[in-house]
């Protein structure tokens, strides 16, 4: 099969950078702990035996997960006291897995849970969601949080913008197809991993009843002010035109209703394999930056400082693929310092409205 052509995308920015910086993704996922814990109890555990695998799908750094896994694989451990439990940390190829070793082995200094639960195994896997991780059959529990949007290539480019949400007609239509096709995919790639009774528990940036999406939840529209800023150096003659064209955030927000259509459809690979819907919801988490802001006040060209690394976090890699390989590494660092240069400035010039507010569909399936 051929390698998808995201598989060498750079991943998250790495050396601890992720996690500090995006708290708000680990409270997605505190918030949501009970889901996950709640569908361990209807395993049955009590009656099981033999190892319990669990996978932590697009986990990056591992930092913003890790309270989960206490609570949950305490649980698995309470009530499967003698199985092995192995815990898979996965990602892309050039993700820091380093920095995943460092913060579960507690060198970074986070309380970890291998000093609170017994017999955990914890490895890692370079291989893409996209396709099959682990052996067909051994998964107990798979999990995921805010990496399913992530697609196997782009489609096509986008005019004017740097994201799907913001095209329109063929386009749009393009990359809701990838996205479609691509979701399905992994799901059946998942079925066909678990075994029968697993659970599968995957926390989805979405588009929500009401159109609200990441950074877009009623102030600014964060894609469109990248979109903005990043035409802005093609203006200023500091970017060209192919590079402006060749950034393309290689990603998909599916809505509610999207995101179950595998699921019901008898016909689709996802249905086949055996995966069924137990649970589905949307929420909005905000934005833990400005609720400080909004509460405590303060200077706003702190905010900027304090919210700007979040965004940067995840995605700094697509400005940076956008750009010419040509470039050298001194260049391509200086035109990306500018450009969120650009985009902090505008945040301490007028703060009101700078949100990334977390937009989630949050799904359970079960393997039948
Ligand atoms: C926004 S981060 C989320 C990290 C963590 N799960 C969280 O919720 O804080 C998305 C992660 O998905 C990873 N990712 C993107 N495409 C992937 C793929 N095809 N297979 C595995 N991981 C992927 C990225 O490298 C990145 O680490």
């Amino acid at each position: 099969m051929a390698r998808e052509e995201t598989t060498g995308f750079m991943a998250m920015k790495g050396a601890g950078y992720y996690s500090k910086a995006t708290v708000g993704a680990k409270h997605v996922m505190d918030n949501a702990a009970q889901m996950v814990l709640d569908a361990v109890d209807r395993m049955g555990l009590e009656k099981t035996s033999g190892v319990f695998r669990a996978t932590d799908m697009g986990a990056a750094d591992g930092g913003t997960s890790l309270d989960m896994w206490r609570r949950v694989l305490a649980q698995v451990r309470a009530q499967a006291p003698d199985r092995p439990i192995e815990m898979i940390y996965t990602d892309l190829p050039r993700n820091d897995f380093s920095q995943v070793f460092q913060i579960v082995h507690g060198l970074t200094g986070e309380a970890t849970y291998l000093d609170e639960v017994s017999g955990v195994h914890v490895m890692a896997s370079g291989t893409s969601f996209h396709e099959a991780i682990v052996p067909a059959g051994t998964l107990d529990l798979g999990f995921s949080a805010t990496a399913s949007h992530y697609i196997t290539a782009v489609p096509c480019n986008i005019e004017d913008h740097v994201h799907m949400v913001g095209a329109s007609g063929e386009t749009r239509q393009a990359y809701e197809d990838k996205g479609a096709s691509d979701w399905d995919n992994m799901l059946a790639q998942r079925g066909a991993e678990m075994k029968t009774g697993a659970r599968l528990c995957l926390f989805n940036f979405g588009i929500d009843e009401d159109g609200r999406y990441l950074g877009n939840t009623g102030g600014v529209n964060m894609f469109d002010t990248f979109a903005l800023h990043w035409r802005s150096l093609l203006d200023d003659g500091i970017i060209t035109e192919a590079e402006f064209a060749n950034t393309n955030f290689p990603q998909v927000y599916r809505t509610q209703s999207q995101f179950v259509t595998p699921l019901k459809d008898k016909q689709s690979a996802a249905y086949k394999s055996g995966l069924r819907l137990e649970h589905v919801e949307a929420r909005v988490v905000r934005c833990p930056f400005e609720q400080a802001f909004s509460e405590q006040g303060g200077d706003p060209r702190q905010f900027a400082r304090d919210y700007i690394p979040t965004l940067r976090s995840w995605s700094e890699p697509t400005f940076a693929n956008g750009l010419s390989r040509d470039r050298s590494a001194v260049d391509r660092a200086r035109i990306i310092d500018a450009f969120y240069g650009r985009y902090e400035d505008m945040v301490a010039a007028d703060p009101a409205g700078h949100a990334m507010d977390y937009v989630h569909i949050y799904m359970v399936c079960v393997k039948e």
